[in-house]
């Protein structure tokens, strides 16, 4: 299975290990994380959530295959990807990202909605949404701008630019950098004093971090969704998903 879990010392972990195609997400793997979420949200013994990766690589993203096979349903039922990001914008225990490596695409958006986030100083953020055709996803149009600025936002939303770790650190997206090997028994240690608090207090303390903005980020997270589905379908989407599987770089002059 592609996605591990465990529970171990009062932590869930969820861990993304699909390593032949650099950790990319497919439905499968997303409905596997939303049911790991809820079970963790559910388990009273459990007081935090671990994500990570494998060495060298968090996640690559959605899986471009997928994108191209199975774009949203026509039934309107919500899609495993809004399934996962729902149980994890509504989780309210504390959720620790150990980002082991590259984090592309919602690799980067799912950080936005964790609690703590540490990072290898191998790892590289990347948010090339525009560049496949696509556009922000998530509240990450909200978000990214809310932390760094406009102008620091267009690069990484607009050009696709990455974020080295420690511009993560600064702008506010994660907690610390630490040497490769290091960053999941960091984050765990994070996730472990947990069990030395008490756990509604932690659950309504971050109901309270978060509430003021929830209101604010479904509906973005609407906006965008729906833009994101058409976008999916778009030509120049097409051409975008064509190239990476061809390795070549797209061409999008014919487009206006
Ligand atoms: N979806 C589907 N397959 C993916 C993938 C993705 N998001 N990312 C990587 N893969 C596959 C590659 O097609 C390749 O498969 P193959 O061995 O059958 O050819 C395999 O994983 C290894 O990837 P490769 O690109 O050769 O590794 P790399 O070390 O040179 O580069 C990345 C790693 C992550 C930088 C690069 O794979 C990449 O840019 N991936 C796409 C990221 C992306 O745009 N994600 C979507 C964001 S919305």
């Amino acid at each position: 299975m592609s996605i591990k879990t465990a529970v171990h010392n009062g932590v869930a972990l969820i861990e993304i290990a699909r390593p032949e195609k650099k950790n990319a997400l497919t439905q499968a793997m997303y409905t596997a994380m939303a049911e790991a979420l809820r079970s963790a949200q559910a388990e009273p013994s459990v007081r935090a959530v671990l994500i990570t990766g494998q060495p060298g690589i968090f996640t690559s993203g959605n899986d471009i295959e997928d994108f191209m096979q199975r774009p949203p349903r026509a039934d309107g039922s919500p899609a495993p990807v809004f399934e996962f990001m729902q149980a994890l914008i509504g989780c309210d225990k504390p959720v620790v990202a150990a980002v082991t490596g590259a984090a592309i695409g919602i690799g980067t958006t799912l950080l936005l909605h964790c609690d703590f986030v540490f990072i290898s100083d191998e790892a590289r953020l990347a948010m090339p949404f525009v560049s496949l055709g696509l556009v922000p996803e998530f509240a990450s149009s909200l978000l990214v701008p809310q932390l760094m600025g406009h102008v620091k936002a267009a690069p990484k939303l607009l050009l696709g630019d990455p974020f080295t770790p420690d511009e993560a650190v600064e702008c506010g997206i994660a907690n610390a950098v630490l040497p490769g090997a290091e960053v999941v028994n960091h984050a765990r240690r994070v996730a472990e004093r947990f069990n030395n608090l008490p756990p509604a207090a932690v659950r309504e303390a971050k109901r309270l971090m978060k509430g003021p903005q929830r209101e604010q980020l479904a509906q973005v997270i609407k906006t965008e969704g729906a833009l994101f589905a058409q976008r999916l379908q778009s030509p120049e989407a097409k051409e975008a998903f064509t190239a990476f599987f061809q390795k070549r770089a797209p061409d999008f002059s014919q487009f206006s």
